[in-house]
């Protein structure tokens, strides 16, 4: 018997993977670099499914059916492009290379052009869901060559998760497209976590409450239009109690973020694109600053903290104040990555589909939510949408959410409290639909240094000002 589908990498994500293949009634063949990891999960779960165990790369390879699907999920960067070497030297044109793991996208552009020029298929595949969506149903964002779909879709399409019978896994576009989209994916994931940081920051220092008390929130939160996987598992981690101490679990967890790259990722490839994906980058940042311990550590109680301003009164209608702000904040992280997407699909002609991208973000992957299919209708009635931010429902959202979300800003600062992504984002939605913008002085002022020239509002051409000499205007 041969192998639909081999995986090489056999750690937590790719284990569950293989055993998602084989639950779905695919022949699985496995492989990784110590064989132990192998017999582990054979030993663990063997009776899942219908799996090959091999040892060698050699081995791994001959037990494929053609053309031959590798799967590999090992870790980004040096680690990946060695196994991708290893394997195209064993396989045969028409064979298809897939890396499952959070590669930069333009390794998997320089990938892909490799291995095409071997005849061979390379497929970037984004895979969200962390390790329980890997075994019950993930998100896939498969990029790389169209035809390369007809035979793995199918298969991708299987073990990923299914909304409303849909599966949450369609072809992206062409080579780096899926681990792009994956990477704003993640950037986006960023922008969520912290905006709930702070929706929780702002219930725990403007109004006092309680850990527990605040769970309950965000688990009534869950029931609405906030209804996502980020916000129900917050509303888990605030119930965790430590055993040891009886506190709060939130309470004895060092507050210095981790990040691993994809966050940074995704800002760097906003800078070069031009797009202002400041929900997101404030969310980097934040993630940077908390973990600047030794920073932290000297300006701890150094400066006076606030104007003494009292928390509201009212704290059920300040509750409800913040769920807006985050609601409206969230729409803007959406909007500014999925015009990051677009951007990004246009300089690289990858044509991905916005609303096709939210279909399969509706179920799987991290930041899976019911505001997904609101983006998906949203394209849906309108394909050239200017910005997801504009679309009637989600115009109709912020404005609803407005009042609520200044009154949120002026209150955490009066109190001291830290709110980088709910105020960037305020001021993003307000620059956006300002009728002028202060770029005119910048403008002015670029001129009169740097005879950079300026536009007009009344007649077409580009003019500079002699600002060092009788000040009249040119024509440059
Ligand atoms: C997913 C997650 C996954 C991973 C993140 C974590 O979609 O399943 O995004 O890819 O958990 O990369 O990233 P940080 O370690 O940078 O927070």
């Amino acid at each position: 018997r041969l192998a639909q589908i081999g995986v090489t990498g056999l750690a937590v994500m790719g284990s569950n993977i293989a055993r998602n293949f084989a639950r779905h009634g695919h022949t699985v063949a496995l492989h990784n670099r110590s064989i132990a990891k192998t017999d582990a999960l054979i030993e663990a779960h063997g009776d899942e499914g219908d799996f090959i165990r091999t040892e060698t790369m050699e081995e791994f390879v001959g037990a494929l059916e053609r053309p031959r699907r590798v799967l590999i999920m090992v870790k980004a960067g040096d680690p990946t492009d060695a196994v991708i070497e290893e394997l195209a030297n064993l396989m045969e044109p028409g064979d298809i290379i897939i890396d499952g793991g959070n590669s930069l996208y333009t390794d998997t552009i320089r990938r892909e052009a490799a291995m095409a020029a071997r005849n061979l298929n390379f497929v970037g595949a984004g895979i969200s869901g962390g390790e329980e969506g890997a075994l019950n149903g993930p998100s896939i964002m498969p990029g790389g060559p169209a035809e390369s779909y007809e035979s793995l879709g199918p298969l991708l399409e299987s073990i990923s998760a299914h909304v409303d019978g849909v599966p949450c896994c369609t072809h992206i576009g062409p080579d780096g497209s899926g681990h792009f989209v994956k990477m704003v994916h993640n950037g986006i994931e960023y922008a969520d976590m912290q905006l709930i940081g702070e929706a929780y920051d702002l219930m725990r220092n403007v109004l006092g409450m309680e850990v527990a008390e605040i769970a309950d929130v965000f688990r009534e939160w869950n029931t609405g239009t906030l209804d996502s996987y980020l916000i129900e598992i917050t509303a888990e981690v605030l119930s965790q109690v430590d055993a040891e101490t009886g506190k709060p679990l939130v309470d004895v967890i060092v507050d210095a973020a981790g990040q691993k790259g994809t966050g940074r990722w995704t800002v760097k490839s906003a800078l070069d694109l031009g797009i202002p994906t400041t929900g997101i980058a404030e969310a980097v940042f934040a993630r940077a600053l908390s973990s600047s311990t030794s920073q932290r550590e000297s300006a701890r109680g150094l400066v006076a903290g606030t104007t003494g301003a009292q928390a509201p009164a009212d704290k059920a209608a300040f509750v409800e104040d913040i769920r807006k702000a985050l609601y409206a904040s969230k729409v803007v992280a959406y909007s500014q990555g999925f015009d990051q997407i677009a951007a990004g699909s246009a300089e690289y002609g990858w044509s991905v589909d916005p609303g096709k991208l939210a279909t399969i973000w509706r179920g799987g992957c991290i930041i899976r939510a019911k505001f997904l299919d609101r983006i998906r209708e949203a394209y849906a009635e309108n394909p050239e949408l200017p910005a997801l931010l504009l679309a009637p429902y989600f115009r109709d959202a912020v404005e609803d959410s407005v009042e609520s979300w200044r009154r949120v800003i002026v209150t955490a600062t009066a109190m001291g409290v830290p709110v980088p992504a709910f105020a960037s984002s305020l001021s993003y939605y307000d620059a956006l639909r300002a009728e002028r913008l202060p770029a005119a002085l910048t403008q002015g002022l670029r001129d009169y240094f740097g005879a950079h020239t300026y536009l007009r509002v009344d007649k077409p051409g580009s003019f500079h000002t002699l600002w060092s000499g009788d000040r009249s205007e040119v024509e440059a």
